[in-house]
């Protein structure tokens, strides 16, 4: 959707702030810039639009060169949220969300039809629609800021450090509400941080920038921290990567344990003789529909008469994480919360697939992806 092409940006200065550059963004992802202050993000995201002129190389959307098209034609097609957001102080909140569709020459039936439309889209009350931007928190002017940027329904959308100025919490807010707005939107973005946590939350790939816009690795989140291209890329996501991957990485259904599967009606001295020496020291029972009825373990069925049927003496499973979906830092955190250090893993619609171990998550974070 995005391409840029050997891009190369020099200042008059002299100073070289991109260098042969080149970006393919697919559509639908989000693409986080990252890297260090004065590296060239701001650079890159404004020759996208070309609020900056590339000194050489060539920039595509959705196929089409734009880098010699008429700028203000090509910023239709692509919303825009800057630095520290810069709403326009002198108008409303509606006129702010409004700019691109009057510049359109939209009717105001369809303009205010629209305001309505994203105030709701990003979670604003109808009642801030007639407010100034100094009446707003931080939060809400950031929220305008996207709605104002998505007015034409653009294909494109560039974020410059949109949560920069924010506090921790309301960031962690307004990035998840982003999720959920790119879930309905689903635009082509290109997203500017240097928080290395924010791209790696919001980065369907990331690029990660060294000064002079050298392209030092482009990838998914988890190759990026499981497998940085270099040293650079190494230090700038930091020594806890290891830990920052396993929020990025799903619990997957190869690698688990797969205890005993037994009978309802299998005996306790049945179960005895199938756990023995299996880790975990368990037995599991599954119902018709494939889903965990329960498990039996040695201190269990160690008291059980060994006639019993296992299915009188089950234990309740701790609450299972779902293959492809919970994320390793969650399924290793209720593996240190549940005491039998195991969770079950079921697939998406609750079928169990067998049980995630110390060990298993040890080896999906080593495992090349
Ligand atoms: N108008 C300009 N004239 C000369 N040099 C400039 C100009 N704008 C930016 N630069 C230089 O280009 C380099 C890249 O700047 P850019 O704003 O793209 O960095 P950035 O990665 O966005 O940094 P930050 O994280 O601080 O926002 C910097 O060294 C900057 O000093
Ligand atoms: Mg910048």
């Amino acid at each position: 959707m995005i391409r840029l092409d050997g891009v190369t940006k020099q200042y008059e200065s002299g100073a070289v702030a991109v260098d042969h550059l080149t970006l393919d963004v697919p559509e639908g992802e989000i693409c986080v810039l990252v890297g260090p202050s004065g590296c060239g993000k701001t650079t890159t995201l404004r020759m996208v639009n070309r609020l900056i002129e590339p000194t050489s190389g060539r920039i595509f959307i959705d196929g089409d060169d734009v880098t010699h098209v008429d700028p203000v034609q090509l910023r239709r097609r692509i919303g825009y949220v800057i630095q520290h957001v810069g709403l326009f102080p002198h108008q409303t909140v509606g006129d702010n969300i409004a700019t691109v569709p009057k510049l359109l020459g939209w009717d105001r039936g369809r303009v205010s039809a629209r305001v309505a439309e994203l105030l709701d889209l990003v979670g604003l009350d109808a009642q801030y629609r007639d407010r100034y931007p100094h009446q707003l928190s931080g939060g809400q002017r950031q929220r305008v800021g996207v709605a104002r940027a998505l007015g034409a329904d653009p294909p494109v959308l560039l974020m410059d450090e949109p949560f920069g100025a924010i506090d921790p919490i309301t960031r962690d807010r307004l990035q998840q509400e982003f999720l959920r707005l790119q879930g309905e939107v689903n635009k082509t973005v290109v997203f500017v941080t240097h928080d290395v946590e924010e791209a790696v939350k919001l980065g369907d790939r990331i690029a990660i920038l060294a000064q002079g816009g050298h392209l030092a690795q482009y990838d998914t989140p988890a190759q990026v921290l499981g497998h940085p291209a270099s040293d650079f890329v190494a230090d700038f996501v930091g020594s806890d990567r290891g830990l920052k991957r396993l929020e990025v990485t799903a619990v997957s259904a190869e690698g688990l344990a797969v205890p005993p599967v037994l009978a309802a009606t299998a005996s306790v001295g049945e179960a005895r003789a199938r756990i023995d020496g299996t880790r975990p020291a368990i037995a599991v029972v599954i119902d018709d529909a494939g889903r965990l009825s329960g498990f039996i373990g040695t201190s269990g069925s160690n008291g059980y008469p060994t006639t019993d049927p296992v299915g009188d003496h089950l234990e309740v499973a701790p609450d299972p994480a779902v293959a492809g979906d919970t994320t390793l830092k969650d399924a290793l955190s209720s593996l240190l919360l549940a005491d039998a250090g195991w969770v079950p893993v079921t697939d998406d619609t609750g079928r169990y697939l067998g049980v995630l171990t110390p060990d298993a998550v040890h080896q999906a974070t080593r495992q090349s992806l």
